[in-house]
């Protein structure tokens, strides 16, 4: 395999992010890293990482993929983390953990994409996304240019340093919680039956039981149960009610 591009998406920004950097890359492979086997090894010459921040940091799945997996040699590795505003220190984690493998981050990127996190913000409104997606393409030919060299940049920080010196600490403290946390989701009488929240579930955590999602205490937190849901039928306590749902419309 000459490049793949892993990629760990909820709401589709970090899968638009990958597939046009693999369109960009000849011969690249695009993979969800949630159904990825890490015991295979994997030999390729340029590997990317796409995904979206979480609380100033990397999402569980990211942590546990890059310290499971087995490559072959020392392939150029980059990353790229889709954030709503702050990145944090996503990119130092990937770098740490890679270098644990005796491997490193050859560059890093982070591309600022419509914020998903519904518990806390609306989705921003429509210009605003579209501002957001003239922006990624415009940033997606400086990091074609760069990894199609396989130059060796030092990875983007975030602007502010509040996330960048305590990213680490406040990440650890709430992503650690995540696996449970899908004891808050609530369903409504709207709801159909209809299955996609366990289809779109990258991890498998939502199993229907008696005609209605049951989340089984694995959950990413990726939210894309609650976004995806056509009748909006999932809530999340009382967060949620009154907020717009978000999902790429570009994938
Ligand atoms: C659990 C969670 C935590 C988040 N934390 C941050 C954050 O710390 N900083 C930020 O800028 N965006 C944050 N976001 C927003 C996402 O990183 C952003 O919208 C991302 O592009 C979503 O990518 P996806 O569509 O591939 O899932 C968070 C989103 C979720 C679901």
């Amino acid at each position: 395999m000459e490049n793949v591009i892993f990629y760990f998406s909820g709401t589709g920004n970090s899968l638009q992010v990958a597939t046009d950097i693999a369109e960009k890359l000849e011969e690249c492979e695009v993979v969800n890293l949630a159904k990825f086997p890490v015991e295979t090894e994997i030999n390729a010459k340029r590997i990317g990482i796409v995904f979206p921040v979480y609380f100033w940091g990397i999402p569980n799945i990211i942590r546990r993929f890059l310290s499971e997996i087995k490559l072959a040699g020392t392939p150029y590795i980059f990353a790229v983390a889709t954030c709503g505003n702050v990145a944090g220190s996503s990119l130092i984690q990937v770098n740490d953990l890679l270098k644990i493998k005796n491997q490193k981050l050859y560059s890093g990127f982070i591309i600022k994409m419509p914020e998903n996190y519904i518990i806390y913000y609306d989705a921003d409104s429509k210009e605003k996304q579209q501002k957001r997606f003239h922006d990624e393409k415009e940033k997606l030919s400086h990091i074609s240019q760069i990894v199609i060299s396989k130059k060796e940049i030092p990875f983007e920080k975030s602007k502010y340093v509040i996330d960048t010196l305590f990213g680490k600490i406040v990440n650890h403290a709430v992503v650690r919680k995540f696996p449970s946390k899908d004891i808050h989701f609530t369903i409504n009488d709207k709801c159909t039956s209809c299955g996609k929240c366990e289809k779109v579930c990258s991890v498998s955590n939502i199993t229907i039981k008696n005609n209605k999602p049951t989340w089984n205490h694995h959950c990413e937190f990726c939210l894309g149960c609650l976004q995806n849901c056509p009748v909006n039928a999932i809530d999340y306590g009382d967060k949620t009610q009154k907020r717009t749902r978000y999902i790429n419309p570009n994938v």
